[in-house]
């Protein structure tokens, strides 16, 4: 096996998941995902966070080819979601004299899980650890994006094991580090680990930004997707722009429609749209299209229009999960317009104000809702609608956000 390392004996310890079809049992990761864990052997040894318990036999075997019969001296658990502790207890198993390492929050969610390690080190913002030549020292990063997620800073090397943050869907195939890989192929996995898994909570995740920029970064090692060496910009500008919910000029148009009618109307909606001269503009269908993509692209695009048809006098139910979703995630900072059908009652629309409501989102422009076919004067309201969102849109300042990147 490649021994891959960070530095003079930090050793990268990563498994590829390529069957996992929904991350969290809620998330599609069509392309994978990466479990990272790093190993740091120096007078005493540490591991930094563990993995999946699936992978834990060829876990074991891989820190054995490192270190030989030495045991490990510290687990540093940066985070206790399974997918990096699951193989805590078999660490602990195998290496009896382990000493845990985690702060106050850390032991609690162990203890939920069913796990009381007895020998612990609690620690908190700034303390060390002097494991020889490495000297580590810890900060809490409290919400990114559970209460006990903490970073550990290698101050002698000066890389960050960040945990989840900075990480990114998508498996690690060969590239390891972020200037072995190509980066367009990661984009849209590193923006959609933010959106869907860290996303709810940008006001933290503003918070541990400003807490780690004054620490002297050189690389970034997260517990999913690339390590960062060569684009730490590249990551930390991106983080820090979606975490302020600061978006580009563009549209997505997400409906639900059963025969087709309210699927008419967005395309109306989306035609008058390119007419004004918007460019980046995604239509979606509620039923096509999983949440976790169109959440991401509502963290990314400034506008953003919902249609609903009529079910069973309420909204259309694939558009209602994404509005639980997005009141789940708590998404600001979008300007806003509601459409919708119905024949025989409404549902829809009258449900699509309330959300609007509840949610504190001003509307652009008045709801437009039709009656089966799309008849001249909803037509003439759906253009009215795109010209409003349009004029809202063309109001923004370009150089700031249309030729940002994702
Ligand atoms: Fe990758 Fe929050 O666990």
């Amino acid at each position: 096996m490649h021994q891959i390392k960070l530095a003079e004996n930090i050793y990268f310890l990563g498994f590829n998941d390529r069957r996992t079809a929904l991350f969290e049992n809620i998330w599609p990761i069509p392309d994978g995902i990466s479990y990272n864990s790093y190993l740091i052997v120096d007078e005493k040894i540490a591991l930094i966070d563990t993995m999946e318990r699936q992978y834990i036999e060829d876990f074991l075997a891989r820190i054995e080819e490192i270190i030989g019969l030495r045991p490990i001296d510290y687990l540093i658990i940066n985070h206790m979601e399974p997918d990096h502790s699951g193989s805590m207890k078999a660490i602990v198993n195998r290496y009896p004299n382990v000493t845990l390492v985690g702060n106050k929050k850390t032991f609690g969610i162990a203890e939920n899980l069913g796990y009381n390690p007895d020998k612990v080190v609690e620690v908190h913002d700034n303390s060390r650890l002097d494991l020889g030549v490495v000297k580590l020292q810890f900060q809490t990063i409290p919400m990114v994006h559970w209460p006990e997620t903490m970073v550990t800073y290698d101050e002698t090397n000066r890389i960050i094991f960040s945990g989840d943050a900075f990480g990114s869907y998508g498996t690690l195939d060969g590239g390891v580090f972020d200037d072995e890989i190509n980066l367009d192929f990661y984009e849209v996995d590193v923006m959609r680990y933010f959106t869907n898994i860290v996303g709810k909570y940008c006001a933290h995740t503003q918070r541990a930004i400003k807490k780690l920029v004054p620490l002297d970064i050189k690389m970034i090692a997260a517990t999913h997707g690339p390590i960062w060496r060569t684009n730490l910009e590249w990551v930390l500008s991106r983080y820090n722009r979606w975490s302020s919910y600061e978006k580009e000029q563009g549209c997505i148009i997400v409906y639900g429609s059963m025969y087709g009618n309210t699927q008419k109307m967005a395309e109306v909606i989306a035609r008058q749209l390119s007419e004004r001269g918007i460019r980046n503009i995604r239509v979606y269908d509620s039923s096509k299209t999983h949440p976790s993509y169109i959440i991401n692209d509502i963290f990314r695009y400034k506008g953003l229009i919902i249609g609903s048809c009529a079910y069973n006098n309420a909204l259309f139910p694939n558009v209602e999960t994404l509005l639980s979703t997005i009141e789940h995630m708590a998404i600001k900072n979008n300007y806003f317009a509601i459409f919708g059908n119905f024949l025989w009652n409404g549902g829809g629309v009258s449900n699509l104000k309330k959300f609007a409501e509840q949610m504190n989102w001003e509307t652009v422009y008045e709801p437009v809702e039709e009656k089966g076919s799309l008849k001249p004067e909803k037509f003439r309201m759906c253009v009215d609608l795109a010209n409003a969102m349009a004029d809202k849109l063309l109001s923004m300042d370009d150089a700031k956000t249309s030729s940002a990147p994702v």
